[in-house]
């Protein structure tokens, strides 16, 4: 069975006399049973905090996403980022990171994990089975994200997992920009695959979710212990919305990312542009190892301008009619923000502009392409 007819069918009740298509939703802090002798059983939830029925569907759909065998559920992409780390790591040990990681979770390894005694490295993201030279007795996590946020490099992830397990190190791949539908990192070895699913499973940029699937299922109860230990939950209310999204999510997924290659091919031969970001474009210097890894790409790009000034970059983003100026990506709706302020790398890449990022909803992608040659047209 292909993946959509999974998610139109997964965690929905059984047909009796006239049932809603889809699962209640039991909104819950306590729980109440008959006899106090069931209080404290092991086998059954307790309390609100320990989930529903609802959340259980959401975790099977992401199970099924990414062919994983335990997931944890995060009260928001940042979370699940960071969930993970902080399960397996201790005092005194090293962990690497990627130049190209999505910035907060950057500042939580820097700004708490080192509190902690944790030593973060960084990694070059196109250092591929070189990194083994980076790994020590005491590092015991490696993170990964491919594509990078903002700068889109591609890893080589089976090469970094083979590293990884030769020194029993632990992987994690942020893997929001695929949706899990064009990249399996489980598939490819890594033990642990993240998702912001604030984006394209929230879909409607109206909700906060994240997700934690983990190839192995010791190491999904390794995770659910710390979760417990800091009690985060997540609410039954926003774990339907994810489910409800997931019923879409290929149709969405699919519609918006043939959009945002039709816009990266376009834009890669305008005059105003230096460069364009989207590894299924043939001269992404990491082209070869997408095609090996990859089976399409994703609704986010860069855009790297020729040299100008940061009034027309500014003027480029704010003539934008159709596409929204904000953070994030993945909703039905198109959006655009300019990067260089919140670009921090020490591996490079050197770029030769400024840089803007798209993100591509569903619109239509004409449309979408002449709303970014109207405000072109205006500043160059
Ligand atoms: C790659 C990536 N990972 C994680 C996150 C964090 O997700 P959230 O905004 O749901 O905390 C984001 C958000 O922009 C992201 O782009």
């Amino acid at each position: 069975m292909k993946l959509p007819t999974k998610f139109a069918h997964l965690g929905r009740p059984d047909p009796k006399l006239g049932t809603a298509v889809n699962p209640d939703i039991t909104r819950a802090s306590t729980l109440l049973f008959e006899k106090a002798e069931d209080l404290y059983r092991q086998d059954i939830r307790s309390y609100g905090r320990h989930g529903s029925q609802v959340h259980d569907a959401v975790e099977d759909a992401f199970n099924t996403l990414e062919n994983g065998a335990g997931t944890i559920l995060t009260p928001s992409g940042l979370s699940a980022c960071t969930l993970p780390i902080l399960a397996n790591v201790k005092a005194g040990d090293h962990i690497l990171i990627t130049d190209s990681i999505y910035g907060p979770t950057r500042y939580f390894c820097k700004g708490h994990l080192e509190k902690m005694g944790v030593e973060t490295e960084r990694y070059d993201p196109r250092i591929g089975g070189d990194i083994s030279t980076l790994i020590r007795n005491n590092t015991s996590v490696i993170v990964s994200e491919s594509p990078g946020s903002l700068t889109f490099e591609i890893q080589d992830l089976p090469a970094i997992v083979k590293a990884a397990k030769d020194k029993d190190v632990v992987t994690i791949v942020d893997n929001t920009w695929s949706a899990g539908l064009t990249y399996n990192p489980l598939n490819l070895g890594a033990d642990i695959s993240v998702h912001a699913a604030t984006k394209y499973m929230g879909g409607h940029s109206d909700i906060m979710f994240g997700a934690v699937v983990c190839r192995e299922k010791s190491m999904a109860e390794k995770i659910a212990k710390t979760r417990k230990y800091i009690g985060m939950a997540t609410s039954p209310d926003d774990a339907y919305q994810i489910l409800r999204g997931f019923r879409s999510l290929t149709t969405r997924f699919w519609h918006q990312e043939r959009s945002a290659f039709e816009l990266a091919s376009w834009l890669s031969g305008q005059d105003f542009v230096a460069q364009v970001l989207h590894p299924a474009l043939p001269d992404h210097p990491d082209h070869e190892i997408w095609k090996r890894d990859f089976t399409g790409g994703g609704c986010l790009f860069g855009v790297v301008l020729n040299p100008t000034s940061e009034a027309n970059v500014l003027g480029l983003i704010n003539g934008l009619k159709l596409y929204g100026i904000g953070f994030s990506y993945g909703g039905y709706e198109s959006v655009a923000i300019h990067c260089d302020p919140q670009l921090n790398r020490e591996h490079g890449p050197k770029l030769d502009g400024p840089l803007i990022r798209f993100g591509c909803g569903l619109e239509d992608a004409n449309d979408l392409k002449h709303d970014i040659k109207q405000s072109a047209d205006r500043v160059f």
